[in-house]
């Protein structure tokens, strides 16, 4: 059987600063397969984005360090791949949308001729991309790639793209802006997404409608999608699993209807509690005491258990395993049959 599209098992990272090392991913374990689109969610702070970061090898080491595990992405594990070979798969194979879309594009170039460049070196590595005779000159191909541009960005819901695509960055909004950048990641026709809080500042139609594009992106290419966001409605509308990050673990995952639906761990209980309603429009982790820990010196076992009312001396002795609730959904806690048993109470 082929390898997973992408597989992360055991994964470490630590970052040092004045405070000291931090363990800020302490052993994450994530399967990805085609046509799956993971939700990753948790508090900020939590390591979502180190999480995405890691696996094109962006977080810059040092400060950072890949104490242990691996990344493999088809089989291939990209912690010990050339760092040539793992910025060929970048922007190609593996495509990133990140949080803050005024680092990523270049102001001093118009938006088209961005989408231009990334479509025609995209087209190095799929002619496809184009969709043009095979050994069409220069001049055609750059038609193509404005073509695919225009295309790519009317998708995303800029209208009048064909015009548009003469501005500069600064000439879009800030939404606008983001919507490029979707663009530009899917017109490399990724394998595996990587989308850091995509919508987060887009407004709540044209996020459904960056999350509609990404849906039939994923059904049409049959990719796989890490959805890092803390909206856990965005990921109940898009995902097909979801997988919980407490302080640098992921303490819950599985298929999103079991897990919306039977939360198991303490802190997805506790995190579902916190979705706003509109008898309380702020969410706070409703009963929730303390803070996330400092990651310097982590509590012992369970990072959650200071936190967590069912907690007991067990939980603190070591780091709670992944234990089946149903299928392939797990949970990271010891006390899940008591949990279970509490629920009827
Ligand atoms: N460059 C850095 N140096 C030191 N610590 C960092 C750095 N970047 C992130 N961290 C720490 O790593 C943890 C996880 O961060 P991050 O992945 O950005 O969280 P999230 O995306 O879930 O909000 C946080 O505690 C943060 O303070
Ligand atoms: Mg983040």
């Amino acid at each position: 059987m082929a390898p997973p599209l992408l597989s992360i098992r055991d994964l470490h990272l630590t970052m040092t600063s004045f405070e000291g090392e931090a363990h800020v991913l302490n052993g994450i374990d994530l399967t990805v397969r085609r046509g799956e689109i993971w939700g990753l969610v948790g508090e900020s702070g939590c390591g979502k984005s180190l999480t995405g970061l890691s696996i094109s090898r962006l977080v810059p080491a040092p400060p950072a360090a890949y104490k242990r595990g691996e990344i493999a992405f088809e089989g291939r594990d990209l912690l010990r791949l050339p760092m040539r070979e793992v910025q060929a798969l970048r922007g190609k194979r593996i495509g990133m949308i990140f949080q803050d879309p005024t680092t990523n594009l270049n102001p001093a170039y118009r938006i088209g001729e961005q989408l231009v460049d990334v479509a025609l070196a995209a087209a190095k590595h799929d002619p496809s991309i184009l969709d043009c005779e095979a050994g069409a000159g220069r001049r055609t191909r750059r038609r193509a790639a404005h073509r695919l541009a225009a295309e790519m960005l009317d998708r995303v819901g800029i209208p009048n793209a064909e015009e548009r695509l003469d501005n500069y960055p600064h000439e879009f909004s800030g939404g606008m802006r983001q919507r490029v950048l979707i663009a530009m990641a899917l017109i490399g026709r990724p394998d595996l997404l990587i989308a850091d809080e995509p919508t987060t500042a887009l407004d709540v139609s044209v996020q459904a409608q960056i999350l509609k594009l990404l849906k039939g992106t994923v059904s049409d290419h049959d990719i796989g999608v890490i959805l890092i966001t803390h909206n856990l409605g965005v990921v109940a509308e898009t995902c097909t699993h979801v997988a919980v990050m407490y302080a640098g673990n992921i303490v819950e995952r599985g298929p999103v209807a079991e897990v919306i639906n039977r939360p198991a761990h303490p802190y997805t209980r506790a995190l579902m509690a916190a979705i706003p309603t509109r008898a309380s429009q702020r969410g706070s982790l409703n009963g929730l005491g303390g803070a996330v820990p400092n990651l310097v010196t982590p509590p012992p076992g369970c990072r959650f258990a200071p936190r967590c009312a069912r907690a007991i001396a067990a939980c603190s002795a070591q780091q709670p395993p992944a234990l089946p609730v149903a299928g392939e959904h797990h949970a990271a806690c010891i006390r899940l049959a008591e949990s279970e048993e509490l629920e009827h109470v």
